[in-house]
C-alpha cells in the first residue's frame, strides 16, 4: 500500500452529492484496511462529523483553526486512537466549515492539504479522506492530495447527472482522470430503473469498479450501532461487498504489496 518512496497511500471518498454513502464506504472500508493489517488514518473532513460520530470520538479539536492550516504538530496532537486496533482518526470539527474559506484567505492554494498529510504518508500505509458534498477550493485540495478518488454513485437518474457533474468538474480543472474510481452505492437490484441506469452509466463512463454495496438496512443500523459495519455484523451481505470493494481497491492502490511493508 505504499509507493515508490515507501510512503503510504491517500484515498478520498467524495462526490458532489450529500447522502450517497461516502461516508459509510469510509468508514467500512477504513476499519476493513486497519483490520488486514494496514495502518490506516481516517480523516473526516466534513462539518457533519458523521463518521467521527460513528467511531464514538469527541468531535472537539484543540486550536482547532489551525489544525488544517498550519498542519504538522497541530494535525497530529488532534489524531485520536479508536476502538480499532490501526486505525485512528482525526476527528471533524466545526472549524472545517471554514477550511476553505480560510484555505482561499490564507494561501489560495490546491496542495496545501496535500502538504500537511505529508508527514503522516510515514506512519499510516493508508489515509481514508471522508469528504463533505462540495465543490470547492477544499474539494481541489481534496483532488490533488489523493492517489485514489472513489465515488459512491446511487443508479438513479438524478444521481447519474450528479456523476456526470462530478467527472466534468475533474475535467475541468485538469485533474487526472484515472485516479477517479466509482462504485454503484444504495442498489435496489430488484428496481428495473437502476439496472437500466447502471448500464447506461457503465457505457458513458470509464472507470467503474465492480463491486456494488446494495441498499441494506444494516448499513444504515451503524447509527445506531456507531460502528464500522464489519465490527458489528461481520457476516452481513452489505460486510462482503464493502470487503470484495476493499479488495479492488487494494488491487489499485498498491498492486503486490502487502500489509506492515512500509516498516519491514
Ligand atoms: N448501502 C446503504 N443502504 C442503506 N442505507 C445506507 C447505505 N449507505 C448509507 N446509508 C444511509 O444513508 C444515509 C447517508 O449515508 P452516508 O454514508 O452518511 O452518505 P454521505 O456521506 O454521502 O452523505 C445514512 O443514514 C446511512 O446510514
Ligand atoms: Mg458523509
Amino acid at each position: 500500500m505504499v509507493d515508490k518512496s515507501g510512503r503510504g497511500r491517500v484515498m478520498a471518498v467524495y462526490h458532489l452529492k450529500g447522502g450517497v454513502g461516502k461516508t459509510a464506504a469510509a468508514v467500512n472500508l477504513a476499519y476493513i484496511s486497519a483490520a488486514s493489517g494496514y495502518r490506516t488514518l481516517l480523516c473526516d473532513l466534513d462539518p457533519q462529523s458523521s463518521a467521527t460520530y460513528y467511531l464514538r470520538v469527541e468531535p472537539r479539536l484543540k486550536h482547532a483553526r489551525k489544525v488544517l492550516l498550519k498542519g504538522g504538530a497541530n494535525v497530529s496532537g488532534n489524531i485520536k486512537g479508536t476502538d480499532y486496533d490501526g486505525l485512528d482518526l482525526l476527528p471533524a470539527d466545526w472549524s472545517h466549515r471554514h477550511l476553505t474559506t480560510s484555505l482561499d484567505r490564507v494561501s489560495k492554494s490546491r496542495k496545501r492539504l496535500r502538504s500537511i498529510l505529508g508527514p503522516f504518508r510515514r506512519e499510516y500505509d493508508l489515509i481514508v479522506l471522508d469528504s463533505p458534498a462540495t465543490a470547492t477550493l477544499l474539494a481541489e485540495n481534496i483532488f490533488v492530495a489523493s492517489d485514489l478518488v472513489l465515488v459512491p454513485v446511487v443508479p438513479s437518474t438524478l444521481a447519474a447527472r450528479a456523476y456526470a457533474n462530478v467527472r466534468a468538474f475533474i475535467r475541468r480543472k485538469g485533474y487526472d482522470e484515472g485516479k477517479v474510481w466509482a462504485f454503484f452505492s444504495m442498489v435496489e437490484a430488484r428496481k428495473k430503473m437502476h439496472r437500466a441506469t447502471m448500464a447506461a452509466m457503465k457505457e458513458q463512463f470509464p472507470g467503474w469498479l465492480g463491486t456494488a454495496i446494495p441498499y441494506a438496512a444494516d448499513v444504515e443500523s451503524m447509527g445506531s450501532a456507531r460502528a464500522p459495519l464489519p465490527a458489528f455484523l461481520p457476516v452481513a451481505a452489505a460486510t462482503g461487498r464493502y470487503r470484495a470493494l476493499w479488495d479492488e481497491l487494494a488491487a489499485v492502490l498498491g498492486p503486490g504489496s502487502t500489509p506492515g511493508s512500509q516498516s519491514a
